[in-house]
Protein backbone atom coordinates (compact mmCIF):
# COMPACT_ATOMS: atom_id res chain seq x y z
CA UNK A 1 0.00 0.00 0.00
CA UNK A 2 1.06 3.28 -0.63
CA UNK A 3 -0.06 6.26 1.17
CA UNK A 4 -1.03 9.90 -0.73
CA UNK A 5 -3.02 12.91 0.13
CA UNK A 6 -4.27 16.49 -0.33
CA UNK A 7 -2.75 19.12 1.88
CA UNK A 8 -5.31 21.83 1.89
CA UNK A 9 -6.75 24.53 4.67
CA UNK A 10 -9.63 24.03 4.71
CA UNK A 11 -9.66 20.65 2.79
CA UNK A 12 -12.87 18.49 3.59
CA UNK A 13 -14.92 20.09 0.64
CA UNK A 14 -12.12 18.80 -1.74
CA UNK A 15 -13.09 16.62 -4.27
CA UNK A 16 -9.56 15.09 -5.04
CA UNK A 17 -9.44 11.84 -2.91
CA UNK A 18 -12.51 10.84 -4.52
CA UNK A 19 -11.02 11.52 -7.75
CA UNK A 20 -7.69 9.45 -7.13
CA UNK A 21 -9.84 6.71 -5.47
CA UNK A 22 -11.76 6.06 -8.57
CA UNK A 23 -8.57 6.05 -10.68
CA UNK A 24 -6.87 3.91 -8.48
CA UNK A 25 -9.91 1.36 -8.46
CA UNK A 26 -9.90 2.02 -12.43
CA UNK A 27 -6.11 1.44 -12.41
CA UNK A 28 -5.59 -1.07 -10.51
CA UNK A 29 -3.51 0.57 -8.08
CA UNK A 30 -2.96 -0.30 -4.07
CA UNK A 31 -3.47 3.26 -2.90
CA UNK A 32 -4.69 5.17 0.40
CA UNK A 33 -5.48 9.02 -0.92
CA UNK A 34 -6.84 11.21 2.29
CA UNK A 35 -7.48 14.83 2.83
CA UNK A 36 -5.05 16.19 4.89
CA UNK A 37 -5.55 19.61 6.83
CA UNK A 38 -2.44 21.50 7.38
CA UNK A 39 -2.23 24.19 10.12
CA UNK A 40 -2.08 27.47 8.22
CA UNK A 41 1.22 28.83 10.38
CA UNK A 42 2.97 25.20 9.98
CA UNK A 43 2.92 23.47 6.63
CA UNK A 44 6.39 22.18 6.78
CA UNK A 45 5.93 20.10 9.88
CA UNK A 46 2.86 18.96 8.05
CA UNK A 47 4.62 17.42 5.12
CA UNK A 48 7.77 16.42 7.08
CA UNK A 49 5.03 14.15 9.52
CA UNK A 50 3.33 12.90 6.38
CA UNK A 51 6.00 11.67 3.84
CA UNK A 52 7.99 9.65 6.70
CA UNK A 53 5.00 7.16 5.02
CA UNK A 54 3.81 9.20 2.71
CA UNK A 55 4.78 8.38 -1.25
CA UNK A 56 3.57 11.55 -2.90
CA UNK A 57 0.66 15.11 -1.78
CA UNK A 58 -1.25 16.77 -3.75
CA UNK A 59 -1.13 20.70 -2.77
CA UNK A 60 -3.91 23.12 -2.53
CA UNK A 61 -4.80 26.97 -1.66
CA UNK A 62 -3.11 28.18 0.35
CA UNK A 63 -0.42 26.31 0.84
CA UNK A 64 1.26 26.22 -3.26
CA UNK A 65 3.71 28.62 -3.03
CA UNK A 66 4.95 27.41 0.22
CA UNK A 67 5.32 24.06 -1.53
CA UNK A 68 7.37 25.18 -4.08
CA UNK A 69 9.76 26.82 -1.27
CA UNK A 70 9.49 23.77 0.21
CA UNK A 71 10.53 21.22 -2.45
CA UNK A 72 14.19 19.99 -3.11
CA UNK A 73 13.88 19.68 -6.70
CA UNK A 74 11.73 21.20 -9.09
CA UNK A 75 10.13 20.82 -12.79
CA UNK A 76 10.22 23.52 -15.33
CA UNK A 77 6.88 24.03 -15.20
CA UNK A 78 6.40 24.81 -11.54
CA UNK A 79 9.54 26.99 -11.52
CA UNK A 80 7.67 28.95 -14.31
CA UNK A 81 4.42 28.78 -11.86
CA UNK A 82 6.37 29.57 -8.80
CA UNK A 83 4.08 27.13 -7.24
CA UNK A 84 3.50 23.66 -6.74
CA UNK A 85 0.36 21.33 -6.41
CA UNK A 86 2.03 17.65 -6.74
CA UNK A 87 4.85 16.72 -4.43
CA UNK A 88 6.49 13.42 -5.15
CA UNK A 89 8.96 11.46 -2.71
CA UNK A 90 11.74 10.49 -4.83
CA UNK A 91 13.77 7.62 -3.95
CA UNK A 92 16.51 9.60 -2.17
CA UNK A 93 14.28 10.71 -0.08
CA UNK A 94 14.17 14.53 -1.36
CA UNK A 95 11.21 15.67 -2.64
CA UNK A 96 10.12 16.76 -6.07
CA UNK A 97 7.77 19.37 -6.64
CA UNK A 98 5.88 19.90 -9.75
CA UNK A 99 2.72 21.76 -11.08
CA UNK A 100 0.08 19.70 -13.13
CA UNK A 101 -2.60 22.70 -13.41
CA UNK A 102 -1.51 23.93 -16.91
CA UNK A 103 -1.55 20.70 -18.15
CA UNK A 104 -4.62 19.69 -16.89
CA UNK A 105 -6.13 22.84 -18.36
CA UNK A 106 -4.42 21.98 -21.75
CA UNK A 107 -5.39 18.29 -22.12
CA UNK A 108 -9.00 19.02 -21.14
CA UNK A 109 -8.74 21.29 -23.83
CA UNK A 110 -7.28 18.93 -26.65
CA UNK A 111 -10.14 16.72 -25.36
CA UNK A 112 -12.60 18.89 -25.56
CA UNK A 113 -11.30 19.27 -29.71
CA UNK A 114 -9.96 22.67 -28.74
CA UNK A 115 -6.73 23.00 -30.80
CA UNK A 116 -4.18 25.92 -29.70
CA UNK A 117 -1.54 25.61 -31.98
CA UNK A 118 -1.70 29.48 -34.56
CA UNK A 119 -4.66 30.83 -32.12
CA UNK A 120 -5.67 34.05 -30.51
CA UNK A 121 -6.14 33.17 -27.16
CA UNK A 122 -7.19 36.21 -24.12
CA UNK A 123 -6.56 34.68 -20.52
CA UNK A 124 -8.20 36.67 -18.13
CA UNK A 125 -6.46 37.81 -14.40
CA UNK A 126 -3.09 37.85 -13.88
CA UNK A 127 -2.98 35.91 -10.53
CA UNK A 128 -1.31 32.82 -9.22
CA UNK A 129 -4.07 30.78 -10.99
CA UNK A 130 -3.02 32.47 -14.19
CA UNK A 131 0.62 31.87 -13.81
CA UNK A 132 0.53 28.11 -13.47
CA UNK A 133 -0.96 27.84 -16.45
CA UNK A 134 0.66 29.93 -18.66
CA UNK A 135 4.22 27.81 -19.49
CA UNK A 136 2.11 24.41 -20.69
CA UNK A 137 -0.38 27.24 -22.95
CA UNK A 138 2.61 28.52 -24.57
CA UNK A 139 4.14 25.15 -25.46
CA UNK A 140 0.72 24.48 -28.01
CA UNK A 141 2.61 27.30 -29.92
CA UNK A 142 -0.35 29.85 -30.05
CA UNK A 143 -0.39 32.88 -32.31
CA UNK A 144 -0.67 35.14 -29.62
CA UNK A 145 -1.60 34.82 -26.02
CA UNK A 146 -2.50 37.92 -24.17
CA UNK A 147 -3.04 38.46 -20.65
CA UNK A 148 -6.02 40.38 -19.95
CA UNK A 149 -6.08 42.07 -16.39
CA UNK A 150 -7.89 45.07 -14.46
CA UNK A 151 -4.30 46.64 -13.04
CA UNK A 152 -3.07 45.85 -16.43
CA UNK A 153 1.04 46.52 -14.65
CA UNK A 154 0.37 42.95 -13.15
CA UNK A 155 -0.60 42.12 -16.78
CA UNK A 156 2.41 43.50 -18.59
CA UNK A 157 4.60 42.09 -15.57
CA UNK A 158 3.67 38.52 -16.24
CA UNK A 159 3.72 38.53 -20.08
CA UNK A 160 7.59 40.62 -19.56
CA UNK A 161 8.24 37.31 -17.87
CA UNK A 162 7.20 35.05 -19.86
CA UNK A 163 8.22 36.72 -22.96
CA UNK A 164 10.79 34.42 -24.03
CA UNK A 165 9.17 31.08 -24.26
CA UNK A 166 6.42 32.56 -26.70
CA UNK A 167 4.36 35.20 -28.28
CA UNK A 168 3.08 37.11 -25.03
CA UNK A 169 1.23 40.31 -24.58
CA UNK A 170 -0.76 42.21 -21.94
CA UNK A 171 -3.54 44.73 -21.67
CA UNK A 172 -6.69 45.96 -20.38
CA UNK A 173 -10.59 44.79 -20.43
CA UNK A 174 -11.05 48.46 -22.40
CA UNK A 175 -8.19 47.82 -24.73
CA UNK A 176 -9.68 44.86 -26.38
CA UNK A 177 -12.99 44.76 -29.05
CA UNK A 178 -11.86 42.44 -31.93
CA UNK A 179 -12.64 38.61 -32.51
CA UNK A 180 -10.24 35.78 -30.81
CA UNK A 181 -10.36 32.24 -30.99
CA UNK A 182 -10.41 31.62 -27.72
CA UNK A 183 -11.05 32.65 -24.11
CA UNK A 184 -9.97 31.77 -20.81
CA UNK A 185 -11.62 33.67 -17.74
CA UNK A 186 -8.32 32.59 -14.74
CA UNK A 187 -9.98 35.30 -12.51
CA UNK A 188 -11.33 34.86 -8.85
CA UNK A 189 -14.17 37.01 -10.46
CA UNK A 190 -16.43 34.09 -10.43
CA UNK A 191 -16.22 33.37 -7.30
CA UNK A 192 -18.32 36.50 -6.31
CA UNK A 193 -20.88 35.66 -9.43
CA UNK A 194 -19.08 38.82 -11.11
CA UNK A 195 -18.31 39.46 -14.79
CA UNK A 196 -14.71 40.89 -15.93
CA UNK A 197 -15.68 44.16 -18.16
CA UNK A 198 -15.29 42.53 -21.56
CA UNK A 199 -16.81 43.79 -24.94
CA UNK A 200 -18.91 41.17 -26.21
CA UNK A 201 -17.28 41.78 -29.55
CA UNK A 202 -14.54 39.92 -28.64
CA UNK A 203 -16.53 36.70 -29.55
CA UNK A 204 -16.93 35.67 -32.88
CA UNK A 205 -20.20 33.99 -33.29
CA UNK A 206 -20.16 30.13 -33.66
CA UNK A 207 -16.74 30.35 -33.83
CA UNK A 208 -15.31 31.59 -30.26
CA UNK A 209 -14.68 28.94 -27.43
CA UNK A 210 -15.16 30.29 -23.75
CA UNK A 211 -13.30 28.59 -20.54
CA UNK A 212 -13.95 29.13 -17.52
CA UNK A 213 -11.19 27.80 -14.90
CA UNK A 214 -14.18 27.35 -12.51
CA UNK A 215 -16.93 25.41 -12.26
CA UNK A 216 -20.45 24.96 -10.50
CA UNK A 217 -23.35 23.10 -10.32
CA UNK A 218 -24.93 25.78 -12.75
CA UNK A 219 -23.11 27.44 -15.25
CA UNK A 220 -20.63 30.01 -14.72
CA UNK A 221 -21.40 33.93 -15.05
CA UNK A 222 -18.69 34.24 -17.36
CA UNK A 223 -20.25 31.32 -19.59
CA UNK A 224 -23.35 32.18 -19.29
CA UNK A 225 -22.56 35.68 -21.05
CA UNK A 226 -20.09 33.97 -23.36
CA UNK A 227 -23.10 31.66 -24.50
CA UNK A 228 -25.11 34.79 -24.37
CA UNK A 229 -23.32 35.96 -27.18
CA UNK A 230 -23.11 33.17 -29.12
CA UNK A 231 -19.90 31.39 -28.13
CA UNK A 232 -19.33 27.88 -30.08
CA UNK A 233 -18.66 26.54 -27.00
CA UNK A 234 -18.20 26.69 -23.15
CA UNK A 235 -16.37 24.89 -21.25
CA UNK A 236 -16.18 24.75 -17.47
CA UNK A 237 -12.98 23.68 -15.00
CA UNK A 238 -14.16 20.48 -13.51
CA UNK A 239 -12.41 18.82 -16.42
CA UNK A 240 -9.31 20.47 -15.85
CA UNK A 241 -9.38 19.28 -11.94
CA UNK A 242 -9.37 15.94 -13.42
CA UNK A 243 -6.54 16.24 -15.93
CA UNK A 244 -4.35 17.87 -13.21
CA UNK A 245 -5.26 15.33 -11.03
CA UNK A 246 -4.76 12.06 -13.62
CA UNK A 247 -1.04 13.85 -14.53
CA UNK A 248 -0.35 13.74 -10.43
CA UNK A 249 -1.31 10.16 -10.49
CA UNK A 250 0.61 8.99 -13.64
CA UNK A 251 3.80 11.16 -12.11
CA UNK A 252 3.32 9.28 -8.84
CA UNK A 253 2.32 5.61 -10.32
CA UNK A 254 3.81 5.76 -13.84
CA UNK A 255 0.06 4.73 -14.67
CA UNK A 256 -2.28 7.06 -16.85
CA UNK A 257 -5.84 6.77 -15.87
CA UNK A 258 -8.83 7.55 -18.17
CA UNK A 259 -10.56 10.30 -16.82
CA UNK A 260 -13.65 10.62 -19.06
CA UNK A 261 -15.52 8.49 -16.82
CA UNK A 262 -14.28 10.34 -13.49
CA UNK A 263 -15.27 13.29 -15.05
CA UNK A 264 -18.71 11.91 -15.53
CA UNK A 265 -19.11 10.77 -12.46
CA UNK A 266 -18.16 13.79 -10.27
CA UNK A 267 -20.70 15.76 -12.96
CA UNK A 268 -23.26 14.07 -11.81
CA UNK A 269 -22.08 14.63 -8.50
CA UNK A 270 -22.33 18.54 -8.61
P1 LIG B 1 -5.68 33.49 -7.88
O1 LIG B 1 -4.58 32.90 -7.06
O2 LIG B 1 -6.96 32.71 -7.88
O3 LIG B 1 -5.25 33.80 -9.27
P2 LIG B 1 -5.38 36.23 -7.12
O4 LIG B 1 -3.89 36.12 -7.16
O5 LIG B 1 -6.03 36.97 -5.99
O6 LIG B 1 -6.09 34.83 -7.14
O7 LIG B 1 -5.83 36.89 -8.51
C1 LIG B 1 -7.15 37.15 -8.79
C2 LIG B 1 -7.25 37.68 -10.24
O8 LIG B 1 -8.63 37.88 -10.54
C3 LIG B 1 -6.57 39.01 -10.44
O9 LIG B 1 -6.04 39.05 -11.73
C4 LIG B 1 -7.73 40.01 -10.29
O10 LIG B 1 -7.52 41.23 -10.96
P3 LIG B 1 -6.60 42.40 -10.30
O11 LIG B 1 -5.20 41.93 -10.40
O12 LIG B 1 -6.87 43.59 -11.11
O13 LIG B 1 -7.08 42.50 -8.87
C5 LIG B 1 -8.83 39.23 -10.95
N1 LIG B 1 -10.18 39.64 -10.54
C6 LIG B 1 -10.80 39.40 -9.36
N2 LIG B 1 -12.06 39.88 -9.36
C7 LIG B 1 -12.26 40.43 -10.58
C8 LIG B 1 -13.36 41.11 -11.21
N3 LIG B 1 -14.53 41.29 -10.56
N4 LIG B 1 -13.20 41.53 -12.49
C9 LIG B 1 -12.02 41.34 -13.14
N5 LIG B 1 -10.96 40.73 -12.61
C10 LIG B 1 -11.06 40.28 -11.34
Amino acid sequence: MKYYGVFGNPIAHSKSPLIHRLFAEQTGQQISYEPLLAPLDDFTSAVTAFFKTGSGANVTVPFKEQAFALADQLSERALRAKAVNTLKKLDDGRLLGDNTDGAGLVNDLLNNHVELAGKNILILGAGGAVRGVLEPLLAQLPAELCIVNRTVEKAEQLAQEFSDIGPMTACGYDWIDEPVDIIINGTSASLSGDLPPLASTLIKAGDTVCYDMMYGKQTTVFNQWAQQHGAARTLDGLGMLVEQAAEAFYLWTGVRPDPAPVLQQLRAQL
